[in-house]
C-alpha cells in the first residue's frame, strides 16, 4: 500500500493537467470544494458511533469473511473499521450534490455512514443500501429513515444474490458506490452488473482500490475495460464513467 501511495503521489495531478473539460469541471466543483461541505450532521451519528461500546454479533460477507460464523465485535469497532471517513464521505456529498443524482446504488452499508453523506449531500436522492450483516444493517436502517423514510431502503443480504434478483431488473442508478467485499474477482462481478445498471452520465465509484494486490488487478483490469472511457484514481476511490462519446482517458487526481 505504501508502495502504491508513493507512485500515487508521484503520478497525481491537479486541475492544471486536465485536458478533458467533463473532468475539468468534476476536479472543480467536486474534489476541489469537497472540504468545504458542511457535514456536520453527519460527524454528530459518527462520534456517537465511536463513543457506542455495546457489542453485537458481526458477519463479516467480505474479504475478511474467511473463518466465517461472525464474532462479537463493538459498535465503535466496526465504525472506525469499516466506516467512510470524512474527507470520502464528504467528496460522496458534494458529488451527488453537484451532479444532481438521483437514484443510487451502494454495496455494503454497515452502520450507515456513507449512506447518511448520500443523503445529506441531495434532498432528492432515492438511496438502496445492500449490506449482509443483520445486526449493523438494522443500527443503519433505524438513523437513516431518521434522515429521510422515503428517500432510503437498506435491504439485508448477500450482495451477488440480491444483484440476480427481479428487485433490480430494468433499474438504472445515476451512481452505484461499491465498498465491501473487497476481492478480485467479486469486484469484477459488482463491476460487470454496474454496467448493465448505468446510463451513459452515472458513475461508478470502487472504494480501496489500492488496498491489497487484488484489488489493484481489480481496479487496473475496470480502467482497461473498453465500455470505460473515463477512470479517475483519488487513491482511496476509483471513479468511472461510461461517457461513450469521450475519448478513452484515465486520470491521477490529487484529493
Ligand atoms: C467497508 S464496509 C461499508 C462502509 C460503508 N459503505 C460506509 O461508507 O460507511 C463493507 C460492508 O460490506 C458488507 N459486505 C461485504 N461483503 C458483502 C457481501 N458479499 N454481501 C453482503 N454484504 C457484504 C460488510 O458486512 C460490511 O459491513
Amino acid at each position: 500500500m505504501l508502495k502504491a501511495y508513493l507512485k500515487y503521489r508521484k503520478s497525481r495531478i491537479n486541475a492544471h493537467g486536465i485536458h478533458s473539460p467533463f473532468v475539468f469541471e468534476l476536479y472543480n466543483a467536486v474534489i476541489k470544494l469537497a472540504h468545504r461541505r458542511n457535514t456536520d450532521e453527519v460527524e454528530v451519528y459518527r462520534k456517537e458511533l465511536y463513543q457506542n461500546d455495546a457489542s453485537i454479533h458481526f458477519e463479516d460477507f467480505g474479504a475478511g469473511s474467511k473463518k466465517g460464523g461472525g464474532d462479537v465485535r463493538t459498535i465503535s469497532s466496526i465504525a472506525k473499521k469499516a466506516g467512510v471517513k470524512r474527507k470520502y464521505g464528504r467528496l460522496l456529498a458534494q458529488l451527488v450534490n453537484h451532479y444532481s443524482i438521483n437514484a443510487a446504488l451502494e454495496l455494503g452499508t454497515s452502520l450507515g455512514l456513507g449512506a447518511h453523506y448520500l443523503l445529506s449531500g441531495n434532498e432528492k436522492i432515492k438511496l438502496v443500501s445492500l449490506e449482509g450483516c443483520m445486526e449493523v444493517a438494522q443500527i443503519a436502517e433505524k438513523k437513516l429513515k431518521e434522515i429521510g423514510a422515503k428517500r432510503v431502503e437498506v435491504i439485508c443480504g448477500e450482495f451477488s444474490e440480491l444483484l440476480q434478483s427481479n428487485r433490480f431488473k430494468d433499474v438504472k442508478f445515476d451512481l452505484i458506490y461499491v465498498d465491501g467485499n473487497h476481492q478480485m474477482e467479486p469486484t469484477l462481478d459488482y463491476f460487470e452488473f454496474a454496467l448493465n445498471h448505468i446510463h451513459d452520465e452515472s458513475f461508478i465509484i470502487f472504494d480501496d482500490i489500492h488496498w491489497s494486490e487484488e484489488m489493484e488487478k481489480a481496479w487496473s483490469q475496470i480502467c482497461k475495460d473498453k465500455r470505460v472511457h473515463v477512470s479517475m484514481d483519488l487513491f482511496q476511490f476509483g471513479i468511472v464513467c461510461v461517457r461513450k462519446g469521450q475519448r478513452k482517458q484515465h486520470f491521477v487526481l490529487k484529493y
